[in-house]
Order: C-alpha cells, then sequence, then structure tokens
C-alpha cells in the first residue's frame, strides 16, 4: 500500500476529508495505528512526558526523535510519518534547522518534521522546504515554550493573543507548511483560522473546527487515567487492564500455577 504523502495531507481539506493523526513512539503502537486507519502518525517530543517520564518536553534530544522515529517506521505501511523537531534542535538558526531536519528525514525515516513556533520559526521553514523537506507547523501553546509562556495554559484568550496566533500562522503558512498543528486555542478561533487558512488545520485542544484532530496515543488509551486534560477523550481505560493482568501474573508466579506443562517443553 502506497504511503500517504504531504500532498495527499493539503489535498484532503480540499475533499473535506477529515485528518486523524496520532502519536505512536514504538512499533507496535505504529502498526496497531496504521492498521486502524489513523493518516497521519506523529513521533511527537512528548515522548519525553509519557514515554521517558519527565515533566515537559525539553530534556528530548536528536537521537531521541531518531531512535524512536525509526522504531515507528519499521510499523507503518499507509500511514504519513512525521516527526517532531525537539527544543534546541533549531532555535539556532534556519541552517541547523535544516542540518536537523535532514537527519530527522535521513536517519530518522520522517517523511516530514514538525517544528513550533510561528513568526520567529518562518526562515528555518522555508529553508526546509526550499531543501524538500515537507513541515508541519505547531501554534498556539508551544510546550517547548513552557517557562516563558508560565505553564501548559490555553493560548490567545484576548484579542492581542489571537491575533498574533493568526500573525504565526499565516507565517507558518507562507514560508510553506503543508499543515498547522494548534495546541489548546479557543475553539472560535480555531475556526475562524481553519477558515482563513489554505492548510490543513490539525487541533488538539483546539475545538471541532479544525480540518484534524490529534491526541496522544497514551492519553486516549488511558494508559494514566490519572491525567485527564479537558481536550483528552479517554477512548480506552488500559492502565486497569495492564494492571490487571500483571497482578494476575504475579500472582499465579508465586503459587506456582504458572508455568503449566501447557507452557513448558518435554
Ligand atoms: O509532541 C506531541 O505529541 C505533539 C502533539 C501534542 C501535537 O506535539
Amino acid at each position: 500500500m502506497p504511503r500517504i504523502t504531504a500532498p495527499d495531507i493539503l489535498k484532503m481539506k480540499g475533499k473535506g476529508e477529515k485528518i486523524a493523526m496520532l502519536t505512536a513512539y514504538d512499533f507496535p503502537m505504529a502498526k496497531m495505528a496504521d492498521a486502524a486507519g489513523v493518516d497521519m502518525v506523529l513521533v511527537g517530543d512528548s515522548l519525553g512526558m509519557v514515554v521517558q517520564g519527565q515533566p515537559d518536553t525539553l530534556r528530548v534530544t536528536l537521537r531521541d526523535m531518531i531512535y524512536h522515529g525509526r522504531c515507528v517506521a519499521a510499523g507503518l505501511s499507509r500511514a504519513h510519518l512525521t516527526v517532531d523537531m525537539p527544543f534546541m534542535s533549531y532555535q539556532v538558526g534556519p541552517r541547523q534547522a535544516l542540518r536537523n531536519a535532514g537527519r530527522l528525514v535521513k536517519e530518522g525515516l520522517a517523511q516530514s518534521v514538525k517544528i513550533e513556533g510561528g513568526v520567529r520559526s518562518a526562515e528555518a521553514v522555508k529553508m526546509m522546504v526550499d531543501a524538500g523537506i515537507p513541515v508541519v507547523g505547531h501554534v498556539g501553546l508551544t510546550p517547548q515554550s513552557v517557562h516563558a509562556l508560565g505553564g501548559f495554559k490555553v493560548q490567545g484568550r484576548d484579542a492581542a493573543g489571537q491575533e498574533r496566533i493568526l500573525e504565526d500562522a499565516v507565517a507558518i503558512q507562507e514560508a510553506g507548511a503543508f499543515c498547522i498543528v494548534m495546541e489548546m486555542i479557543p475553539a472560535e478561533l480555531a475556526t475562524r483560522l481553519t477558515a482563513t487558512l489554505q492548510v490543513p488545520t490539525i487541533g488538539i485542544g483546539a475545538g471541532p473546527g479544525c480540518d484534524g484532530q490529534v491526541l496522544v496515543c497514551n492519553d486516549m488509551l488511558g494508559m494514566d487515567m490519572t491525567f485527564k486534560p479537558r481536550f483528552v477523550k479517554h477512548y480506552a481505560q488500559l492502565d486497569d487492564v495492564i494492571r490487571k493482568a500483571m497482578k494476575g501474573y504475579v500472582t499465579e508466579v508465586k503459587a506456582g500455577a504458572f508455568p503449566t506443562p501447557e507452557q513448558s517443553f518435554a
């Protein structure tokens, strides 16, 4: 089956077809997402939080992203693979961004890269696009700026903030991004931006008016039911399922009930 490309994603907006994006960090999750019909799989730097147990995404390295990119690519036969550019892999300047985006494509097997920031990242986006690397933008709440923003908060609550987000999205579109993730912004603003922009918008905490949606796979699968921000919907409660299965295993090992002759070799 041919892999979904950046131009395919762009065309989905024209056809009014919603885009389903999900994060994945390893081979089995990527394989399941692909089989489930997910259009775009994102190796998000959220892996710093959900895989590495860090409080934010700031410690994730380019090597981490390359490693997880390769693991995820091995599980995909249809879905488009986007890999995040981690903190300080592009902020130094457009040439640094281009070099590192190239590594994510060559070594991390990305079909496109995602970069946070609007106006401030536009030059880097243009350089990557000119080099033939498709780019996904990311505006609104940009988690790599968590310290400057004062936490993981909804952005664009006032008129000035909304104007800034509009300028950011337009700058990234003009620089050549083929779609833009919008994180934690008011639903009305996201709907307005979706109508204004030619490229697809993919929302997370941005309401139903976007061209597509993205969620962190661990969140939507309920791998930690104590984590429930407003924009997450739990489609399963896997933390309970996994805990029960592990408890059953421990109980049987302690009681000598596992393995039985059925799981043993004569
Ligand atoms: O890192 C990530 O998973 C992301 C999504 C939340 C969009 O950037």
